[in-house]
């Protein structure tokens, strides 16, 4: 089949590399550098391998592109854009709504559209249908459909393949073409028995990490006071064999779902009357992570870290990973710049970050450990200055969370 896909960011190009081995894929992408490397077969997406994007191209199964023609004739159209927060941490489907027109400008014969971008409960049937139809000049019947993406970037013992995919159309016949697609690449495909129970399952899922890694937090905010050690604890708590799972305490939640996906909840809820005390606190606990644990490292270095060389350890948001969106390493670096520290970060994976580039793992009179990845070694971090603050339980001799 072909098959066009609207964004060919972490989610967008995931689907692509697995796509492209039964379908012909266009990747449709704003980003002109993006789309380039693309087409030279360089990808930009951990778990995307660039011999992966190099074979889909020369089997002629794939190509990026920021022509709208070229996805004139598609059978399926799959957005992957963007669903942030706007400034008032509202959801903001601006992206939605440009993929939308770029879908009703182009196609020239019905469709299946389905939504992979994580966003409420009534998206497809109440947003995405009725924009593409009101955008759309020639009257096309489509088919819509929602497949909410769990992909976790990184991650190697679950991918495209063998995560379980919940689907759902707006109509029996979406529902199937649906299920027919998917299974071309996933072997395992959970049908639901509306689109908007599988965007809720979605945002739920992300919900569910987020108040329980706030709830950690608070723990290990609790274990300090009362001088216990929070990950002891919660191994403890960890060898019971039912009825519990084990999260684990860090500087916050970053990355474009955890600390986006439950406001996206919260807001649907609070338009229906109902008020998410529970999501909000959660949220309100990890944003306030950094000042915890700025607090903490000042307490331990004399009452301030004034005029102090602080090296902020690991900035993408979390290990193995070059994803820096919404990372707690930016809230901390603020928290402590506005304290008067001199601040710096190393991050060997990120390499770049806001125009700045990593610093050396040395000099520092005081190092914070945000993100430990795999070829940072603990020995060095902890060379890097006579205090080392750990977040991440990874680093055995540094003060810990
Ligand atoms: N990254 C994840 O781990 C993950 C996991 C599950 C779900 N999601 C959800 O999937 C969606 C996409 O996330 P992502 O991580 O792939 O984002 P991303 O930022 O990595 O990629 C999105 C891409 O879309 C492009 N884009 C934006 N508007 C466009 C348009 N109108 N036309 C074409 N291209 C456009 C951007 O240039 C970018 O390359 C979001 O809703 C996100 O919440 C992400």
């Amino acid at each position: 089949m072909k098959v066009s896909i609207i964004g060919q960011g972490y989610v967008g190009l995931t689907i692509a590399a697995f796509a492209s081995k039964n379908h012909e894929v266009i990747g449709f992408e704003l980003n002109s550098a993006v789309v380039s490397r693309l087409n030279n077969g360089i990808s930009h997406v951990e778990g995307v391998s660039s011999e992966d994007i190099k074979q889909a191209i020369s089997a002629g199964n794939y190509r990026a592109t920021s022509d709208g023609l070229e996805i004139a004739e598609s059978e399926i159209v799959v957005l992957a854009v963007p669903t942030p927060l706007a400034v008032d941490r509202k959801p903001d489907l601006t992206y939605i709504e440009a993929a939308c027109k770029v879908i009703a400008a182009n196609l020239t014969r019905p469709a299946l559209i389905i939504n992979e971008s994580t966003s409420f409960p009534g998206t497809i049937r109440n947003y995405i249908k009725p924009a593409i139809e009101k955008y759309s000049k020639r009257k096309l019947e489509h088919l819509y459909a929602i497949s909410p993406e769990r992909v976790d970037p990184g991650r190697e013992d679950y991918n495209q393949k063998n995560t379980p995919r919940l689907y759902a159309g707006l109509t029996p016949e979406a529902t199937a073409k649906t299920r027919d697609f998917y299974s071309t690449f996933c072997d395992n495909l959970v049908e639901v028995s509306s689109p908007e129970i599988a965007e809720a399952a979605k945002l739920f899922e992300n919900t569910f990490r987020q108040v329980n890694i706030a709830l950690v937090n608070e723990l290990a905010q609790i274990s300090h006071a009362l001088g216990i050690d929070v990950r002891e604890t919660l191994d403890a708590a960890g060898t019971k064999p039912y009825g519990f799972m084990k999260f684990a305490p860090s500087a916050g939640v970053g990355g474009h779902c955890i600390p986006v996906d439950p406001s996206y909840l919260a807001d649907v809820a609070e338009k229906a009357g109902v008020e998410a005390t529970f999501i909000k606190r959660a949220n309100e606990v990890n944003l306030d992570m950094p000042k915890y644990i700025a607090r903490r490292i000042e307490i331990d270095n004399g009452g301030s870290v004034k005029g102090k060389k602080v090296l902020v350890v690991g900035v993408a948001y979390k290990p193995n990973v070059a994803d820096t969106r919404e990372t707690p390493a930016e809230l901390l670096i603020d928290v402590l710049q506005d304290s008067g520290a001199v601040v710096s970060w190393n991050d060997p994976v990120v390499g770049t970050w806001h125009g700045t580039e990593s610093t050396p793992l040395s000099g520092a009179d005081i190092a914070v450990v945000v993100t430990k990845h795999d070829v940072v070694a603990s020995e060095d971090i902890l060379k890097s200055a006579p205090y080392v603050f750990d977040t991440t339980g990874k680093v055995k001799g540094a003060v810990q969370l």
